[in-house]
């Protein structure tokens, strides 16, 4: 558990639901104060000075001695602020959706740079992309390939495909996305047994110019990342001599690591850097190729603290306690309950006057009418009141959109960017129905 520094105890009013400003609060404590104060409870803030470190972090490993580039995955967070910041720091936009080719659009980066991807494409939505510019497609079945090209045609453009991969190697990720069963990207053995007959579908307008392969999230450290970066160039450039096609465009994906609600940093990723620049040295066509690299979570997540309301504290059945906040499974981490996010636990920074209290050990639950909803169980921390702000730090990626949010009908939190402590932008995503008919 991380803490605040100096609050005075008299400053934030025991179950009073207003925060002013504590006199001698950290500056931590007294922005989430003025912010609550200004825009309610519960809050996302995002801290651009922290994105920036993030991008340039990420930049220093990547090798120079071919053309690298970042590719901001906008799934991990699709705030188009948070997304400008990416855009500001060289990054390209990695879409999946038409909502997310509007946020980037918003955000303001060059949709001719950006890489659509995804499963099940429709050739409506590939329509849209090509509309606004997008080139760069990952291609992930021989449908979509015939999506691809059916759209491409219907508005005479040529675009690039990348064959996205499904290795036949299970990686070391946390969540691998390849080298098992997946709806994502061609079977390694098929393309290597019938790849020929399949890229023969690709027409005139569908230049098939490299390989996408990303192997999974939360990738554990450089050494894992760099094995699995090692097979990609091998796979891509065995397929590309194979298969005939010229490898332009490596995409080796990411997995980058970063913790999800809990406080701390990811691992030293500086080894990395001598890796890759060794993979680059001993790859053969590969090292003609631009090297591409998918990141969300290790961009997003540090910059971001969800900050919530004490709502009530409730004592149950052999003592056991629930400290109930105004933020929940509809806010952050809903899709650990489908596995797609690991099973998390928090760390809640609460207010220094709170520090010296007597230990209490609840679980963090919130308001919505199910036991599931529960973001942390057996907490042990200082005795907080109802009314007291409490902060969930490492929550920068897959927060608002990765939850449950439309469940039970409360309002999505507000999302607030800010550098150094000055509010640059303030957003909610909306809710509710909108009517057809
Ligand atoms: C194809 C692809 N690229 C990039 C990402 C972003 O991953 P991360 O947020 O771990 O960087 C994902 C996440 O699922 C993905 O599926």
């Amino acid at each position: 558990m991380i803490s605040s520094q100096t609050i005075s105890s008299s400053s934030l009013k025991p179950g009073h639901h207003d925060s002013p400003v504590p006199s001698g609060a950290s500056d931590r404590e007294a922005l989430f104060a003025m912010l609550a104060e200004r825009y309610g409870t519960p809050f996302y803030v995002y801290d651009a000075d922290v994105i920036d470190r993030q991008v340039s972090t990420l930049r220093a490993v990547l090798p120079e001695t071919v053309s690298s580039k970042i590719l901001y995955s906008f799934k991990s967070n699709p705030n188009p602020v948070v997304a400008g910041r990416m855009n500001e720091g060289g990054c390209r936009a990695d879409l999946t959706s038409v909502g997310e080719i509007e946020a980037a659009r918003v955000a303001g980066f060059d949709l001719r740079e950006a890489l659509y991807g995804g499963p099940g494409k429709s050739v409506n939505e590939l329509a849209v992309a090509l509309s606004v510019g997008i080139r760069q497609f990952s291609i992930e079945s021989p449908s979509d390939l015939a999506a691809l090209r059916e759209a491409a045609e219907a508005q005479e453009v040529t675009v690039k495909g990348l064959i996205r991969i499904n290795p036949h190697q299970i990686p070391r990720a946390k969540l691998a996305m390849s080298g098992v069963a997946s709806q994502f990207g061609f079977e390694e053995d098929v393309l290597r047994e019938s790849g020929k007959e399949i890229l023969s579908h690709a027409g005139e307008q569908v230049e098939i110019v490299g390989v996408h392969i990303y192997w999974g999230t939360q990738i554990g450290d450089a050494e894992a990342l760099a094995s699995c970066f090692e097979l990609t160039v091998q796979i891509a450039e065995e397929l590309s001599e194979l298969l005939d096609f010229p490898l332009k465009i490596l995409n080796l994906g990411g997995g980058f690591p970063w913790p999800y609600s809990s406080a701390g940093e990811g691992p030293d990723l500086s080894p990395l850097r001598d890796k890759l620049a060794e993979l680059v040295t001993s790859s053969g066509k590969a090292r003609e190729a631009e090297w591409w690299f998918e990141s969300g979570r290790f961009l997003s997540a540090a910059s971001g603290t969800l900050v919530s309301r004490v709502m009530d504290l409730k004592v149950s059945k052999e003592e056991k306690e629930f400290l109930i906040l105004d933020t929940g499974i509809h806010h952050l981490g809903g899709m650990a309950g489908l596995g797609r996010i690991p099973k998390f636990s928090i760390d809640l920074e609460i207010p220094a006057s709170r520090q010296d209290n007597e230990e209490m050990t609840v679980d963090v639950v919130g308001q919505l009418c199910t036991p599931l909803d529960c973001i942390g169980r057996r907490i042990k921390m200082p005795r907080v009141e109802a009314g007291d702000l409490v902060a969930i730090p490492n929550t920068g990626a897959y927060g608002p959109t990765a939850s449950v949010l439309g469940f039970l009908s409360r309002p999505a939190p507000t999302e607030i960017l800010h550098r150094g402590g000055t509010v640059l932008a303030a957003s909610r995503l909306r809710g509710g129905h909108d009517l057809l008919d």
